[in-house]
């Protein structure tokens, strides 16, 4: 059910926008209404979940140390795994950011003949990263339907990316990479029982979409193809808040556009909200100099003591009864 369920979600999402444009021709609705505020629902949830985030304490510091800390000069010091500076915390971030080095780190636990056996475990990296650099490629590619004209950078991208060029359209390497580095997460979390136990519908619900809007995009490209020179006319339109439905358009544009909407509206209120995220987890963004510096905590109040002088004051004549050492006689 937790896989089906999700799965029926997006069949009936897709569903919902094909008969909306097909039948009810509903293009406005869905082309520009469902569009604009999901935007709006992305770029608003997106701003409040990172300024919650920002505002909430962070009393301790608890740096993650994957490598000998700073001490004395003659230790040689994991600049990048246990970083004491600001910038040695850039570094560790930028890596994460860009190539994902924790889950590179990655291992797997297995036992052979009652013995813990540790082994590397690379295919969940390779296929995040997969995912996510072909992810970002195909964004920035769609930019070039919201310009004109067409910026170099977006240009390069779009030429090296059909660099094979095989067939026509040309086929572009990051359909080809997105679409199994999808499959491969997904069917990660069905076949392997342990992940699958651990799974949520959410984590479904994300992947699925993701497929779905990749697959329709495939579709329009190579299989039903769409006018592309209305869709360019209508995406500047929406681009330069001057929106207006363009004639010709197939549904299956629609779908996909739907998809998107979904996924931006969703985006904030799931875990894809991670991409904001990291930035903010304190045991990836701290530098550890614990030991070279005292942190206070800035939530500390203050704190009646009571010193040792003053228990002693409170019970000197007791404690010289029993027998009990003294600092001070009276
Ligand atoms: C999360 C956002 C999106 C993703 C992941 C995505 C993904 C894809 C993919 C994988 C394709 C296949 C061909 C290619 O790689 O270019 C595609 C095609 C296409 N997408 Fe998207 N898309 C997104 C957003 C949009 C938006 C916002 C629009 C329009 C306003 C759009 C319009 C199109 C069109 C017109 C095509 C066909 C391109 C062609 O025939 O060359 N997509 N999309």
């Amino acid at each position: 059910m937790k896989i089906l369920t999700p799965f029926l979600v997006v069949v009936v999402l897709a569903a919902i926008a094909f008969f909306g444009v097909e039948v009810l021709q509903l293009q406005l609705l869905f082309g520009v209404v469902i569009p604009y505020l999901c935007l709006a629902l992305f770029v608003i949830g997106f701003i409040y979940r990172i300024v919650r985030w920002g505002r909430s304490a962070v009393p301790f510091r608890i740096p993650t140390t994957a490598g000998q800390e700073k001490s004395l000069p003659w230790i040689k010091a994991n600049k990048l795994d246990n970083p004491s500076s600001k910038a040695g915390v850039f570094v560790r971030m930028l890596l994460e950011v860009l190539v994902f080095r924790s889950l590179f780190r990655n291992i797997k636990v297995e036992k052979h003949q009652d013995r813990l056996v540790f082994a590397s475990a690379k295919w969940l990296w390779l296929g995040a990263l997969a995912f996510h650099w072909s992810f970002l490629i195909i964004l920035i590619r769609h930019l070039g339907l919201f310009m004109d004209p067409i910026a170099p950078f977006v240009q390069i991208l779009q030429s090296g990316d059909s660099f094979l060029q095989i067939g026509l359209p040309a086929l572009f390497i990051t359909d080809v990479v997105v679409l199994t580095a999808l499959s491969y997460l997904f069917l990660r979390r069905v076949v392997i029982p342990r992940i699958r136990y651990i799974s949520l519908p959410a984590d479904y619900l994300a992947l699925l979409l993701l497929i779905a809007i990749v697959l329709s995009g495939i579709l329009m490209r190579y299989g039903f193809k769409v006018d592309m020179l209305a869709v360019k006319e209508f995406a500047l339109g929406l681009a330069t808040f001057t929106p207006q439905v363009t004639e010709g358009i197939g549904a299956i544009f629609y779908v996909h556009l739907f998809l998107v909407s979904v996924l931006f509206a969703y985006f904030p209120l799931s875990k894809l909200m991670h991409a904001g995220g990291i930035f903010f987890s304190p045991t990836r963004n701290m530098a550890n100099n614990n030991r070279a510096v005292r942190h206070v905590n800035p939530w500390n109040y203050p704190v009646k003591v009571h010193t040792y002088e003053e228990y002693e004051d409170d019970f000197r004549e007791k404690m010289k009864k029993a027998g009990i050492p003294v600092d001070r006689s009276e």
